[in-house]
């Protein structure tokens, strides 16, 4: 007999193979847009692509040398083709540690988990922090992988709004009004995608006394980090906090203009060791289903982290502000949209605002 529970096997007359419920509430919007788009393009029109945030499409915005340098170095050396610990080899972990620490911030190689870009470093997150159930709150408008990620689990996502008003802040209101028995982490993108915003210190704070207030900890998707323009200051979550847990997403794809290399980290900042009871042994556990970053760019990371030049880094985003600039002029010439730098936006009489919990912020009636 089988254990109670446990359906009798039973032959079956014709195939009913079924795809499982992970799978079936798994949907991220963009690629399913972008994916499945077939566009005919206007003849005598170039087409140019805004729908996802890959620096590569154009060839405009190429790695530097030292970035290179670094995996060619790591393929001649031979020794990165085997398996890595599933947190990252210690060298490279110590790498991204030196790479942020700063005098307030002290991070240890044992604070870094290397992922498969900072997507799954966020996976990873969402996963060791909520169980079916219960709940994460994320930005609207934001990065639809938030959802994405929690929705194969079971997990809810509950939306707070951003401020077009203000710069796209938090509307800190809506967001503790949100928090429930079953909230277990806020997520916090800064800068933020897709509105480009970069927080000050007193809303960092903010956001910090309410997580703080709740016990709650906070997932930082910072893949943006210091990837700001003249006159922002970018401040990392972690360097803010005295007591709340921070588990900062990070990675390479942006600054370094690789996302297909798929390398990116999470950084633990626990001062006062709460996620040592349980959620750095899940951390750990999750990266053994061995879904993490591959080695080789493992293996060049130290090179690519401690050579890559600075100015690199100021001259792409010399680059990506100049051609922002463009693009806000070209878009105040067509006729009936209304663009703005941080700010609510508009298309004839009609606001873009906070609209789902994904990027789409349209909110026209299309007569
Ligand atoms: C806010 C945000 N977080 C995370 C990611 C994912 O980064 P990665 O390509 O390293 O997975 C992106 C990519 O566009 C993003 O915009």
């Amino acid at each position: 007999m089988p254990p109670v529970g446990v359906p009798l096997v039973i032959e079956k007359k014709k195939w009913a193979v079924r795809a499982s419920e992970f799978a079936k509430s798994t949907f991220n919007p963009i690629r399913f847009i972008v994916d499945s788009m077939k566009m005919e393009q206007h003849p005598d029109k170039y087409m140019i692509s805004l729908s996802i945030g890959d620096p590569t499409i154009f060839g405009n915005l190429k790695p530097h040398n030292a970035t290179i340098e670094a995996v060619h170095n790591a393929l001649d050396k031979m020794t990165f083709n085997g398996y890595a610990p599933t947190v990252g080899y210690f060298e490279a972990r110590s790498a991204v540690a030196e790479f942020y620490t700063t005098p307030e911030t002290i991070i240890s190689p044992n604070d870094v988990i290397l992922s498969s870009g900072c997507t799954h470093a966020l996976d990873l997150c969402i996963s060791a922090l909520a169980s079916r159930g219960q709940n994460i709150l994320m930005p609207r408008p934001g990065f639809c992988m938030y959802r994405t990620l929690a929705r194969g689990h079971g997990i809810h996502s509950k939306f707070y709004n951003l401020k077009p008003e203000a710069s796209w802040e938090i509307d800190l209101a809506h967001l503790e009004s949100l928090i429930d028995g079953n909230t277990v982490a806020i997520i916090v993108n800064n800068p933020n995608n897709p509105c480009g915003s970069v927080y000050s210190k007193e809303h960092l704070l903010g956001i910090l006394q309410i997580a703080s207030r709740y016990c709650l900890p906070i997932i930082a998707d910072e893949i943006y980090d210091f990837f700001i323009f003249k006159g922002e200051e970018f401040h990392p979550m972690a360097s803010l906090s005295k007591n709340v847990p921070i588990l900062t997403c990070g990675g390479i794809a942006k600054r370094f203009l690789v996302p297909g290399w798929r390398m990116g980290w999470v950084l633990i900042h626990d001062r006062n060791n709460v996620l040592n009871v349980e959620v750095r042994g899940a951390l750990n556990a999750l990266t053994q289903r061995i879904m993490g970053s591959n080695t080789l760019v493992q293996g060049a990371l130290p090179d690519m982290l401690r050579n890559t030049p600075k100015s690199f880094f100021a001259e792409t985003i010399a680059t990506v502000q100049t051609n922002a600039e463009i693009a806000f002029e070209k878009l105040q010439q067509c006729p009936g949209l209304f663009p703005g730098i941080h700010q609510e936006l508009r298309i004839g009489s009609h606001l873009l605002k906070p609209y789902c919990g994904d990027c789409a912020i349209l909110d026209i009636p299309w007569e």
